[in-house]
């Protein structure tokens, strides 16, 4: 990492490791994670379903189901502090007031049986010296900045439809200013014309509150529209990390080169799609060395061997395979 980076850094994960103990077995869920975020970026942070990104997002936030969840070893190291050492108290007033989380399902978050502002409200007087009346106002003002009349905040939350409720859980996120926001599949519950008004809101509020922000998604456009880093999950490990420009005109690493491959090209008229072979390998058994070796067409016997570093393949663009990182001239 350069000094510039460094001087920036906001959010930094070194080696975490997080498993959940099964009676079938021990799922390795994230594994040896390395991960940075700087002030002001949104973080795009793509894999496919099981790769661990939800837990790698849970990790941060300390809140790992326990049992059967552990975080086995690492470091979360935001501000400067490693949020393993924080004692629970400590930790409730970092989430929600440093560090927010918005989930793919608003209904998880909000609460069926209480209004809407009585919900933003709540956790403004959790995080901030204001009584109720003053909480109910700022509640009020944050429906607003999310697009939401002031005369609907005395509703619940069934009384609003799919994308408003993403809203109030927006508003709910931001209304204690955080520095980091996560938003795990924010908008995959909702439909495509809706998604694409909720992500532009999310933007705009991201650049007004000056927050830092990690985006989960499937989703290769959602990533080049709004992030500025990308990182590729891939069982559990981060495999490339890059600027985005970087990693759409150069993706280095084999799995992200097929991922790309994937996404349908409509000026290509082959029909079938590159699939990558094979599947994700089963958590509870990975396969030693690289992980991604066995679907891989650039695999050497090394591959099976050892566990890949990330390695720089030139201005903070990493990524954890030595045989392309060769090729390149980096390794
Ligand atoms: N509570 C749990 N108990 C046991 N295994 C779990 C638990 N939560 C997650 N896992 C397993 O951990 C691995 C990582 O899951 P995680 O939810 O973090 O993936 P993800 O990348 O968020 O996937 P998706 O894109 O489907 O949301 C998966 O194999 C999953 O089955
Ligand atoms: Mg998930």
């Amino acid at each position: 990492m350069d000094a510039n980076t460094q001087n920036n850094l906001l959010l930094e994960i070194q080696d975490l490791t997080i498993q959940y103990i099964t009676d079938a077995g021990t799922v390795h869920a994230v594994e040896n994670l390395n991960l940075h975020l700087g002030h002001g970026e949104t973080l795009g942070f793509v894999g496919e379903t099981g790769a661990g990104k939800t837990t790698t997002a849970l990790g941060i936030m300390r809140l790992i189901p326990s049992p059967p969840g552990v975080v086995k070893s690492g470091k979360i190291i935001f501000e400067g502090q490693n949020l393993l050492e924080k004692s629970e108290p400590e930790m409730r007033a970092i989430r929600g007031g440093k560090i927010a989380m918005i989930f793919q399902d608003p209904m998880t978050s909000l609460n069926p049986v209480m209004t809407v502002d009585k919900q933003i409200a709540e956790m403004i007087k959790l995080h901030k010296n204001v009584g109720e009346a003053e909480s109910l106002k700022l509640a009020g003002d944050m429906l607003e900045l999310v697009g939401i009349r002031r005369e609907r905040m005395h509703d619940y939350p069934h009384q609003f439809s799919g994308g408003m409720k993403q809203r109030v859980v927006i508003a709910i996120a931001l209304a204690c200013d955080p520095g980091l926001l996560i938003a795990d599949e924010p908008t995959t519950a909702l439909d495509v014309t809706i998604q694409a008004q909720v992500l532009e809101l999310m933007k705009k509020l991201k650049q007004q509150f000056d927050a830092s922000m990690i985006l989960i998604t499937h989703d290769l456009g959602i990533v080049a529209d709004i992030c500025d880093k990308v990182a590729i999950m891939y069982a559990g490990r981060v495999v490339e990390y890059a600027d985005k420009r970087a990693l759409y005109s150069n993706p280095v690493h084999p799995y992200t080169i097929g991922l790309f491959n994937s996404v349908p090209d409509l000026d290509d008229d082959k029909e079938a799609l590159n699939v990558i072979p094979g599947l994700m390998p089963d958590p509870m058994d990975l396969p030693a060395g690289c992980t991604f070796h066995p679907r891989c067409t650039c695999a050497a016997e090394q591959c099976s061997k050892t566990k890949p570093a990330m390695i720089d393949v030139g201005n903070g663009h990493f990524a954890a395979c030595p045989i392309r990182a060769k090729a390149l001239g980096a390794a």
